[in-house]
């Protein structure tokens, strides 16, 4: 019988709900059930995708816990009341970001990886900034590289075909959330520098964005080797040319990003500029889904076999 209906979802979301257009920032309270079901190579059986999601999941519970603080810093300081709403639901969104990425990596843990040593840099890094604008230009910049990345996730959910159903089902709600409040980090900088230039403010986000962009690629690259030694796998020039291809080419996921990502050094740049509306309206319905199918097959399994 357990066949028929293959393996058990551990995935739940409280108050499931397809959300309406009048919302632009909803928290969804999802569980994935990654910690309860860990799988190496969960990437098509590739070492080489799956390292690349990974690896940016070790920065997420240090980095998110970090935007809030960096936010909710300037909510009380802010005359737009709206704004201190958004920050709200902004926060709520990365808490539960932070709980789930927090499974993900002990999920990895699991699968034998140092996720300690893996994370250190991360920490030291962040606790380096210690001024409140330094946090808020570096949470514009990393706002804008998340969102950069869930844009061409929701655009293309194909890239996700071959992963584990919890595994794509989880990077698919956080590049949702990601879109939807992508411009609170850049409206928060404009009203807690009323004082700033145009050009000063921009010149401190472009110098936020260099100086995040080179330590991000450094770790990871460092936590790359991490992953594979403790698969065994040799990190020989065959093994990054594959991933220079991967991330550069086909499927070219940084290829795919580099427009997005290069618009943040305009002057003028502004995230609501471009309307994501429907590619969030997409997004939610693909989420909204895919729940509804873990209800059924788990209503179908709970008839299929009565409760003695
Ligand atoms: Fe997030
Ligand atoms: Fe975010």
């Amino acid at each position: 019988m357990e066949q028929a209906f293959g393996p058990i979802e551990a995935a739940k979301w409280e108050g499931a709900s397809a959300g309406s257009d009048d919302e632009d920032i909803i928290p969804r309270d999802i569980r994935f059930g990654i910690v309860e079901n860990p799988i190496r190579n969960w990437f098509a059986g590739d070492f080489q995708k799956t390292v690349l999601l990974d690896g940016l999941s070790i920065f997420l519970p240090e980095g998110e816990r970090y935007f809030i603080r960096s936010l909710k810093h300037y909510a009380p300081k802010l005359a737009d009341k709206e704004l201190a709403a958004e920050i709200n639901g902004y926060a709520v969104q990365e808490a539960f970001h932070t709980r789930e990425h927090m499974d993900y990596n002990r999920a990895l843990t699991k699968l034998g990886y140092d996720v300690e040593a893996m994370e250190r840099p991360v920490r030291v890094g962040l606790a380096r900034d210690t001024s409140p604008i330094l946090r808020l230009v570096v949470t514009c910049a990393i706002e804008h590289l998340t969102a950069t990345l869930s844009a061409v996730t929701l655009r293309h959910p194909e890239l996700l075909a071959d992963a584990a159903p919890s595994y794509r089902r989880l990077w698919m709600w956080h590049a949702l959330e990601e879109l939807e409040h992508k411009a609170v980090a850049l409206d928060v900088l404009k009203q807690a520098t009323p004082k700033l230039s145009g050009w000063k403010r921009y010149f401190i986000r472009v110098m936020a964005m260099n100086a995040t962009l080179f330590p991000f690629v450094f770790i990871t690259l460092r936590n790359i080797k991490i992953f594979a030694r403790t698969d065994g796998i040799k990190t020989g020039p065959r093994f990054w040319l594959r991933l220079a291809r991967l991330v550069l080419i086909s499927p070219g996921y940084w290829r795919r990003c580099m427009p997005l990502v290069l618009k943040y050094y305009l002057p003028w740049f502004n995230p609501v500029n471009k309307d994501d509306a429907e590619l969030t309206r997409k997004g939610r319905a693909w989420l909204y889904n895919e729940f509804k199918n873990i209800e059924a097959a788990t209503a179908l399994r709970t008839a299929g076999n009565p409760p003695r």
